[in-house]
Parts: structure tokens; sequence; C-alpha cells
């Protein structure tokens, strides 16, 4: 990556950190929340240190490199890559809590996987708290080999880099955020989406026919169950997915809201008259509707 470039996706701006960025990254780290830095530093860490300013702002742009995601003059992700021995390097990332889940994380290993390669890299490794379910998703999805091993009460995970001729196809690849209007446009087109709760404290995915409906989705869901009774009680999350393997394009949409039985028989008889069936039909069935209350998408051509 040529280090004076500087790469826009949508408003934002993604460059390699600078020493006259001191002030902006102190500003960030203040911002972030309790939970976010101890994801990162593992501890609470509300401050930064002088001298963790002074390293963290002085990378050689070689075998340490760090980049920072500027919305306006404000820092709102930084994300790096520490060499730690020979062909291996260390990744750490933090975005700003208002950013995340927005896709960032996946650009930014992306950016520096690509980074990476061009200095001879072919594994990259970190660590992270095994109940950092986005930083692992993040990692687990960002399509390279993954060993993920637990130990000393962390998940330590590597990644094996593409070959030369493998990152060439990828790098002819653009990813481009979707807004709202282009997420529900792919949601419209599919019909099998993903329903995702939390049940005692670990992540459920169940596989969920659905439509979109009056500007949320709707699916049947087996009542009585337990996963029934967390969908009601709970925001959850809904993911689509579609990837074109011929063509290595795809999409993916993610939606984040709360959920609710529908009970009106008016808004019942419109929904039994759409192409809705549920996966299981021998289950007793209720209709259950989120509300799109946080939607994010992403496209990769
Ligand atoms: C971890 C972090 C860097 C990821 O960045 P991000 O921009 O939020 O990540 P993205 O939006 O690119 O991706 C988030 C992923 O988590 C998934 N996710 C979000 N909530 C989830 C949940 N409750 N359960 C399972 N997966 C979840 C998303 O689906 C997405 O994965 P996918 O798109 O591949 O399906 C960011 O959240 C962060 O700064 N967290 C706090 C600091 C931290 O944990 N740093 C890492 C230290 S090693």
């Amino acid at each position: 990556m040529d280090q004076t470039a500087v790469r826009r996706a949508s408003h934002l701006v993604v460059r390699p950190i600078e020493p006259d960025d001191a002030d902006r990254l102190v500003a960030f780290h203040e911002q972030l929340s309790r939970e976010t830095t101890y994801y990162r530093f593992f501890s609470a860490h509300p401050h930064l240190t002088p001298a963790e300013i002074e390293r963290f702002t002085h990378v050689d742009h070689h075998e340490r490199e760090a980049l920072v995601v500027l919305d306006a003059d404000e820092i709102v992700a930084v994300a790096r890559l520490e060499q730690v021995d020979v062909g291996r390097a260390e990744v750490a990332f933090v975005v700003r809590d208002d950013h995340q889940n927005h896709g960032l994380g996946h650009v930014l290993l992306g950016l520096l996987a690509e980074r990476a390669r061009e200095q001879g890299i072919n594994e990259l490794v970190a660590e992270t708290l095994p109940n950092n379910v986005r930083m692992l998703a993040v990692f687990r999805h960002a399509g390279f080999p993954e060993q993920a091993r637990f130990g000393d009460g962390v998940m330590n995970i590597s990644l094996e880099l593409p070959d030369d001729s493998t990152e060439d196809d990828m790098a002819q690849r653009t990813i481009q955020q979707l807004d709202r209007d282009e997420c529900f446009d792919r949601l419209a087109q599919a019909r099998l989406g993903r329903a995702a709760v939390t049940l005692s404290g670990v992540p459920h995915v169940v596989p969920v026919n659905y439509a979109v409906f009056d500007g949320a989705i709707v699916f049947r869901s087996g009542a009585g169950t337990k996963f029934h009774a967390a969908l009601l009680s709970q925001p959850m999350s809904f993911e689509v997915d579609h990837f074109d393997e011929d063509a290595a394009s795809g999409w993916s949409v993610l939606v984040s809201g709360r959920s609710h039985l529908v009970v009106d028989p008016a808004e019942i008889a419109r929904i039994d008259a759409l192409p809705l069936e549920a996966l299981d039909p021998s289950e007793k069935h209720a209709v259950v509707r989120v509300e799109a209350d946080l939607v994010s998408g992403r496209a990769i051509a």
C-alpha cells in the first residue's frame, strides 16, 4: 500500500497514523466506552499514558504500521500491525462505539492483510477475549484459513494469508457499504435469513424463511420454544447473505432491533397472503415481526 495513499469509503477516510495525530488519538480514546477499552486492553484503561501516545503515534510504517479512520477531523477507528517474528505480525483493532458493527473491522483487517503481504508476512496473529463475538466474527469471516486456540483466558487467533496470486484476485475486489435502501433492496431479493438471539449467554442462530413487510422483517417462529421466548424478550439480530462463488461477488445485510408477536388479525391476514412458509411446518407457529432499528450491509464485487 502506498504510505501516502488516502482511501475513501463513503465519507470516511483511512490513512496511516502520523505523529501529529496525538491529540486526535487521545480524544478518540477518551470517547470509548469502558467495554470497548476492556476488549482492546483486557483491563480498565480509561486514559492513554504519555508513553503509549508516543509509541502509538510513532510507527516506522514497516515493521510497525497503524491505520486511522477519520470522520471529518475525528479518529473513529485504529488498526495496528506489528511484526513479531519472521513472516508473522500481530494485529489489533479498536472502533469507536458509534461506528461499531458497520463493517469497519472487516475493511481494516483487509487493509492490514494487504499491507502485511507487501512486507512478506504470511501469518497474522491476535489475542482476543473469548466473549468478543464481533472480533471473532471479523477474523472468522475474513476469508483466510483460521486457527483459534483457547489458553490463559484468551483466544489466540492465527490467520494464514494467501499467496500473491490469490491476493491479486482479492485486491481486484471492491467492498461497498450499502445504505438502508440498498440493504432493503437486497433483503427483498432473498427468502432465507438467520435470526440470532442470546440464550443463557450463548449466541443462538436459527435459519428462517422471512419476508419484508411494511419496512420490517416478518417470519414464523415455533411458539413455546426457548428461542421463541428469547426472541420476544430481548433485542435480536437478523442476517441475510448471498454469495456467487463463480462471480466471486455477494452481499450481506445485518438488521438489529426489537421483535414482537403479530396479534392484529388484519395484519396477520396480510402476512398470510405472503409467500412465507415456516421451515418446519410440523411446529405450531406464531408470526414474529422485527423492527429494523439498525440496518447495515456490504456488497463485494
Ligand atoms: C471488534 C471490533 C474491532 C470489530 O469492528 P467492527 O467495525 O465493529 O466490526 P464489523 O462491523 O466489521 O463486523 C462485526 C462482526 O460482528 C458480528 N456481530 C455483531 N454482533 C454480534 C453478536 N451479538 N453475535 C455474533 N456476531 C455479532 C457482525 O455480524 C459482523 O460479522 P459479519 O459481518 O462477518 O457477519 C470493534 O467492534 C471494536 O472496536 N470492539 C471493541 C474493541 C475490541 O474488541 N478490539 C479487538 C481487540 S483484539
